[in-house]
């Protein structure tokens, strides 16, 4: 008996379930849940009885006849996808609407279209004379890209199919994709996965390097891309705080590449600027000479980023009191919290704590422990840290102030950007080859730290 095709799929991340329910037990999601037939093209009957055809295996040390890789022309974008586009790979890039996905891909195929290289822009979302007037705005009508508003996956592939193979595809946005092949609405995850497969195998196919754009909705009316996030080669996720002006493209996945490296780039009126000095740009509004902020030497993959942390603490008037954090690992904070009242006598238990990165950048590494508590018991005690000064060190649950890596880099950086002395753990004076003229502070424990500033 044939078996029923329609199921409840997660809009948000694409769990299929034979009845309906309010909550997907998947993400977690609410009202995310869409009828949907996920029967496939061929039937069951037909899949199982053909035989496989038979296909030749190469050799691994076969060559290539074409540059792997193909440089966008944008430094910060080609140093988050590990050197340029793969030839044949498929790059999801995600992010809030608004925040400029459109804009940098613009801007990218503009740039390898006047290099060359055939680039087609195809867009699902606005009409041919949008793009253009973006291109316009941007300065780049003259790039010879090749444009296209459609939608439909098989007549984009045979286009696509004719003449010189294009090097570079955007396709904007994978929400707005159909195929044929499959029966289910536009925007739904079987349609978007059903697309993007479609739209994978060609670029293995044909050696093109295919961009995705994927719109990161909360609302569950748009399934996410997260449904194909498995699926393609690199994810890529373009951020950015509304109110503010830095856009920051990290790589979440990458077949090809590293995953810690982030792309800085400044949104002006005319389009994404690349910013190869990400430090100036997140110190240059800086509350020179108020409690609770410290400048933390961080890394970001190979380049030294120094970024302001902001922390307030204030009375509670709450039962619990609040623990906000913006840009860094909630559990992180709670640690510090913890260390500083049982090592060093610091009560926070009556203040609600607030913690906030500067510029929207999100810090992964434990070495921002120090300025953390550092900005933290700033604002307690109501005494400014040194201007000059920037911190960095990872704190252990026993009050141990504990080396990090690239010690010297963040040093010379510092340096670089003007600052006088730097606080650190003091186990890390030994791998410093030159400190860069720094007077440095090295301390053992969060204690004489604290004690410093109190
Ligand atoms: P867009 O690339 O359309 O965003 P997305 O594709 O991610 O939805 O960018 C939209 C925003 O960027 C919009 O608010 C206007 C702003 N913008 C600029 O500030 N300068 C520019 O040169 C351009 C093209 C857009
Ligand atoms: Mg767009």
């Amino acid at each position: 008996m044939a078996k029923s095709t329609v199921s409840f799929v997660c809009q948000n991340c694409g769990a299929a379930y034979n009845r309906w329910q309010g909550k997907c037990e998947s993400c977690g999601e609410w009202n995310t849940l869409a009828e949907e037939d996920t029967s496939g093209s061929v039937p069951v009957s037909i899949r199982s009885k053909r035989r496989g055809r038979t296909f030749a295996l190469e050799s691994l040390t076969g060559k290539s006849n074409d540059a792997p890789r193909l440089s966008s022309g944008m430094t910060e974008l080609d140093r988050v996808t590990g050197g340029g586009f793969v030839r044949g790979s498929v790059l999801l890039v995600g992010g809030d609407p608004g925040i400029g996905k459109s804009t940098l891909l613009t801007q990218a195929t503009s740039m390898l279209a006047r290099a060359g290289h055939r680039a087609v822009y195809i867009s699902g979302e606005e009409a041919v004379a949008q793009v253009r007037l973006r291109a316009e705005r941007l300065g780049l009508a003259d790039a010879p890209v090749q444009l296209a508003a459609e939608t439909s996956v098989e007549d984009i592939v045979s286009t696509l199919s004719e003449g010189a193979v294009p090097r570079l595809i955007v396709i904007d946005s994978i929400q707005t994709m159909w195929t044929d092949t499959v029966e289910s609405a536009p925007g739904t995850v079987t349609q978007v996965r059903a697309s993007a497969q479609a739209l994978i195998r060609f670029a293995k196919k044909s050696g093109a390097a295919i961009i995705l754009v994927g719109h990161v909705t909360k609302d569950g009316q748009i399934a996410g891309p997260r449904v194909v996030e498995h699926m393609v080669d690199a994810v890529l996720s373009f951020e950015g705080e509304g109110s503010q002006h830095f856009r920051i493209l990290r790589a979440m996945k990458n077949r090809f590449g590293p995953t810690d490296e982030i792309g800085v780039f400044e949104m002006t009126g005319l389009g994404l600027r690349e910013v190869s000095n990400p430090s100036e740009l997140f110190l240059s509004e800086r509350d020179l000479g108020s409690p609770g902020t410290a400048v933390f030497a961080g890394i970001e993959g190979t380049r030294p980023v120094l970024v302001e942390l902001q922390a307030l603490v204030a009375p509670t008037t709450l039962g619990t009191p609040r623990r906000a954090v913006v840009g860094w690992d909630p559990s992180r904070l709670s640690m510090v919290l913890a260390v500083l009242e049982a090592h060093c006598g610091v009560k926070l238990s009556g203040y609600d704590v607030y913690l906030n990165v500067a510029g929207g950048l999100r810090i992964q590494e434990p070495a921002a422990d120090l300025a953390a508590a550092a900005a933290l018991v700033s604002s307690l005690v109501n005494a400014p840290l040194p201007t000059d000064a920037v911190y960095f060190g990872e704190i252990s649950l026993s009050g141990a102030v504990r080396p990090v890596a690239q010690t010297s880099a963040r040093l010379k950086e510092a340096a670089k950007l003007g600052f006088g002395r730097a606080v650190l753990p003091e186990s890390a004076r030994g791998e410093i080859g030159s400190d860069g003229g720094l007077a440095l502070n090295s301390v053992g424990g969060l204690t004489s730290l604290v004690a410093e500033i109190a």
